[in-house]
């Protein structure tokens, strides 16, 4: 009896340990998805009584901008398609479908005196039918689309939009939350904070160089928390969710193993994730000090009275710290970097505080856009970090490749056989990732490179049918089976 107990907890030990070690599947719990935005797909810009946002502002004003001179007017026309979207969305069998909310959409005026009957209708109809289709809704509140009243007032530059930010975001709990469950407040500051520091970047014009972007990003930390503190205070409870956020999160690789060059990507990465998200996720809370330090060096030698990074208070530390039940990493970068004097880099800008050079190896493959490159290894290491580091449960919120829209893109199929066999890499190693996002589904408006980079598992042609690429076929097949065939 004693020797059966041993040979079954023995191969109970071996089974265990044979599933670690399968590195090619994906647990039965992990969930797979595919995004998109409200501004890249919806179309529907002035319908009923939307109001205009930022993007609206930059396509229409300054069509020069964007590479094609196109814009999200129609888009994907996803506001009248959702029977199509949905379609597509069954046929991938994808586990959840993350999208965005027009804030205009939704609160013509900015705020929350008037919600939109018709906004509120269309995302309603859209959450029905997904939940019809047995598709998980992931919510992200902001993806770039502030409104214009709000720009007049400086926009992410003035922290009063943390305010604004949080009425909007309690709006989506109260309407939506009863069948949303997975929320993102804010996608990527990383992207839309730079915006306030650059003249050529949406909200143009309205740049600070050196210190617009800092201002964005105090503003952003707040509103998160404000938005996340609303969440647990009225709606936890009762509509048992989870709130994260998502973050532009770059591997940098140091150039040569010499301190310097190893003390350049850790002040990157703090630059890059850090600044925006250490004061959520780090164990202490506030920014990161390297980052505190560097920019706080820079604005005395440029006699400034106090340093262009707003302070955090010890309230604000506290209020801002553990806010957030996952991180949404958006990968697409891998750099290498090293130390460079900031002197040689001309314009005040987060590049001069950082003082670190980063570029793209030139032996790596790249894709359409000129900042994507195909460097798997930086993702598996990235995961790891970011799971060591910050110890939350991570949902991979978007990682994809782009193109110039080929039906049989074999390039892609490609990068997702990499990249999801990196995401299994880092889980085999312990991190705790619970799910993946091919950004995206469907070509859609990539911004200021309108409709040139196509990053689709769908082709799209707005007036023609939306269209599955190969890499479409070979997701769904991920999908279905969990594992990464080669
Ligand atoms: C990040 C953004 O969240 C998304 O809107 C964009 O299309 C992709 N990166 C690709 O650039």
């Amino acid at each position: 009896m004693q020797a059966v107990k041993i040979i079954v907890l023995l191969a109970t030990i071996l089974n265990s340990h044979a599933q670690q070690l399968n590195t090619n599947s994906f647990p039965d719990d992990f969930l797979f998805g595919v995004g998109t935005s409200a501004y890249q797909v919806e179309g529907a810009w002035n319908e009923s009584d939307k109001s205009e946002n930022i993007w609206d502002q930059l396509t229409h004003n300054y069509p020069d901008l964007v590479i094609d001179g196109s814009n999200g007017d129609v888009a994907c026309d996803s506001y009248h398609h959702i029977d199509d979207d949905i379609a597509i969305l069954r046929n991938l069998g994808v586990d959840f479908y993350r999208f965005s909310i027009s804030w205009t959409r939704l609160l013509p005026n900015s705020y929350s005196n008037v919600i939109s009957e018709t906004g509120l209708q269309y995302y309603n109809n859209l959450i029905d039918a997904l939940l019809a289709a047995n598709i998980i809704p992931m919510v992200t509140i902001y993806h770039w689309d502030l409104p214009t009243e709000l720009q007049k007032l400086g926009g992410w530059a003035n922290p009063i939009i943390a305010d604004y930010f949080a009425d909007y975001a309690q709006v989506a709990f109260e309407q939506f939350g009863d069948r949303v469950k997975y929320w993102i407040t804010l996608n990527e500051p990383q992207s839309f904070c730079p915006g306030y520091g650059s003249p050529n970047q949406a909200p143009v014009n309205v740049a600070e160089p050196g210190i617009g972007e800092y201002l964005c990003s105090y503003t952003a930390l707040k509103a998160h928390a404000k938005a996340y503190h609303i969440y647990d205070e009225r709606y936890r409870s009762t509509q048992q969710g989870v709130v994260g956020i998502t973050a532009l999160s770059n591997w940098f690789e140091p150039n040569t193993t010499s301190p310097e060059d190893i003390a350049a990507a850790e002040i990157a990465k703090q630059f890059n994730v850090g600044l925006y998200m250490h004061a959520i996720f780090g164990r202490d809370g506030d920014y990161p000090e390297v980052v505190k330090q560097a920019v706080a060096n820079r604005s005395a030698l440029e006699g400034f009275p106090f340093s262009r990074l707003p302070e955090l208070t010890e309230e604000e530390i506290q209020y801002i710290k553990g806010t957030a039940d996952f991180f949404g990493v958006n990968h697409y970068m891998t750099y290498v970097a090293a130390a460079r004097d900031p002197d040689e880099i001309g314009e005040p800008s987060m590049e001069k505080d950082r003082g670190v050079s980063a570029w793209f190896d030139p032996s790596w493959e790249g894709a359409a856009s000129s900042w994507l490159k195909v460097v798997p290894w930086g993702f598996s290491n990235l995961l790891m970090t970011l799971n060591n580091e910050y110890g939350y449960p991570m949902y991979v919120t978007e990682n994809g490749y782009s193109d110039y829209g080929e039906i049989d893109d074999s390039r892609r199929t490609n990068y997702y056989q990499l990249y999801l066999s990196a995401v299994l890499d880092a889980l085999s190693n312990g991190a705790n990732i619970r799910g993946y996002t091919a950004w995206s589904l469907m070509d859609n408006f990539e911004w200021l490179d309108g409709f040139v980079n196509r990053f689709g598992l769908y082709y799209v042609n707005v007036s023609d049918p939306r269209t599955i690429k190969s890499s479409g076929e070979y997701f769904k097949q991920v999908i279905a089976t969990r594992v990464v065939t080669t």
